[in-house]
């Protein structure tokens, strides 16, 4: 092993030059035990956001990311686990829909969600809006509710991926988030630590999205497939638009409504179901459950109409602490102190609403954070009562602001209504599902969903560990 000094490291990636996997390592250790401060780790982040990693390096800084702490290890428990992990967006609730009915088709679902980012939600803020609701699961915790019924909503903490969570807060202020290597070894550090054998992106792309352009969002779906197959993971990615919210909510309290009301059967929205299908479909076939997408579709299908994945998400919630009678009275738990009702100021068809613009004023509403110490309001949000293509006529109601306060909600409301755009023509549907990515190549989803993707998936897998891209 090379000992070079921390200043050689950072300039060796100014010059361009790729480090080895020892150097790497010892950077991230000599950083978690303090000897290396957080000034030269971000300069070395820098360094790296203008210079690039190899993939052999990003395999590396995921592997010393992940040796920072604990690993899920299940033993021979289960047939197979897995995980969907998105790269956030707006209203976008499907890992409280897709984990569960995931593991009601008998796949483990030790997943790791996270808190909201920038102008998106987190799982994990939904989560904790459920009164009682723990997500600080230790190790053992989640491999005890795995072994007992196959599902578990964890958080990263200090015994997993600890190297992440600083890493990340010194991107964060130092604007070297965006970033291909840096985002695949941060997100993958969390999902290889899970202990799955299989896992779905969903990269989403669009104004709500960090990717905004098809462009970007394909160039982070090669580094994340070709990155997870080098870790042995059966992995595909789907990239979905993101310009409109998705469901008819935003907010904490209000997406878990939505979503207990769609596990329930009693309102699910087109895009929510088509979304959690294709990707949980995609799950099944990855991890050799199903021959197929579609067949994954159909079976996910009909485990929902049945109802078994709300009674594991009910499971899932009770043994985590959540108040379960919660969900029977819905509308009288995390109730708003004020409302505003923003209404049509023209006939025609909404034409388009800005999801970047409703996820800032969704934070602004008080349900998300403005700095790391802001307490969330689980009770605001906004929720839609019209979506993109709808007729309205003057005076129609399209949504309603929730916040703890009338000055909050009159604050926002040009914002959101500057968001939401009025046309006379109706606006062309665009598909929700816009290519599926695997190590092998890129398909349409039409052709993906029939593919029988099990064979195209392994491929890599029993090739060399650091396939070159
Ligand atoms: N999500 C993560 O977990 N890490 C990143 O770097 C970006 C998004």
């Amino acid at each position: 092993m090379s000992n070079i000094s921390p200043f050689e490291f950072i300039a060796q990636k100014q010059a361009g030059q790729a480090h080895t996997p020892e150097d790497i390592k010892r950077f991230i250790d000599d950083f978690m035990c303090d000897e290396i401060p957080d000034y030269q780790m971000s300069a070395w982040l820098m360094a790296v956001f203008f210079k690039g990693m190899t993939n052999e390096e990003t395999v590396a800084l995921t592997n010393a990311m992940i040796e920072t702490g604990e690993r899920i290890e299940f033993g021979n428990i289960y047939a197979s686990a897995g995980d969907k992990h998105s790269t956030g967006g707006v209203g976008d609730k499907i890992t409280l829909l897709l984990a569960p009915l995931v593991a009601a088709a008998g796949v483990a679902v030790p997943t790791i969600t996270g808190r909201g980012l920038g102008f998106t939600g987190g799982t994990l803020d939904k989560l904790e809006s459920i009164p009682g609701m723990r997500t600080d699961l230790s190790v053992q915790q989640i491999v005890d509710q795995i072994k007992s019924f196959k599902l578990a909503f964890g958080a990263q903490t200090s015994d997993l991926v600890p190297a992440d969570k600083s890493i990340y807060a010194l991107r964060d202020v130092t604007s070297t988030v965006r970033s291909y290597p840096l985002i695949t070894a941060s997100i993958l550090s969390k999902k290889v630590t899970e202990g799955i054998d299989g896992i779905v992106f969903d990269v989403k792309c669009g104004k709500g999205a960090f990717m905004e352009s098809y462009d970007e969002a394909l160039k982070l779906s090669n580094w994340l497939v070709r990155v997870a197959s080098c870790f042995k993971m059966k992995v595909a990615c789907l990239i979905t638009d993101m310009n409109a919210p998705l469901g008819t909510s935003v907010g904490n309290w209000l997406e878990i409504v939505e979503s207990v009301r769609a596990l329930k059967s009693e309102a699910i929205e087109p895009d929510i179901k088509e979304l959690t299908l294709a990707l949980g479909g995609t799950l099944l076939a990855v991890l050799g459950e199903c021959d197929t997408p579609d067949s994954g579709w159909r079976k996910l299908d009909t485990i929902w109409s049945s109802g078994a994945g709300f009674k594991k998400f009910v499971e899932a919630v009770k043994a985590q602490g959540g108040d379960i009678n919660s969900f029977s009275n819905m509308d009288d738990i995390n109730k708003p102190k004020a409302s505003l009702t923003l209404k049509a100021d023209k006939p025609g068809y909404i034409f388009d609403i800005n999801s970047r613009e409703i996820g800032f004023s969704s934070i602004a509403l008080g349900a998300g954070r403005k700095n790391v110490n802001s307490v969330i309001d689980s009770s605001a949000g906004i929720l839609f009562h019209k979506s993109v293509g709808s007729k309205v006529v003057l005076g129609t109601p399209i949504l309603t602001l929730f916040a703890e306060s009338e000055e909050l909600c009159e604050g926002i409301v040009d914002r959101v209504r500057k968001a939401v755009r009025i046309e006379d023509i109706e606006p062309k549907k665009k598909p929700l599902i816009i290519r599926a990515i695997t190590t092998e190549g890129d398909y349409s989803w039409d052709e993906f969903r029939k593919k029988k993707t099990i064979n195209i998936m392994q491929k890599y897998l029993h090739l060399g560990q650091y396939p070159v891209f």
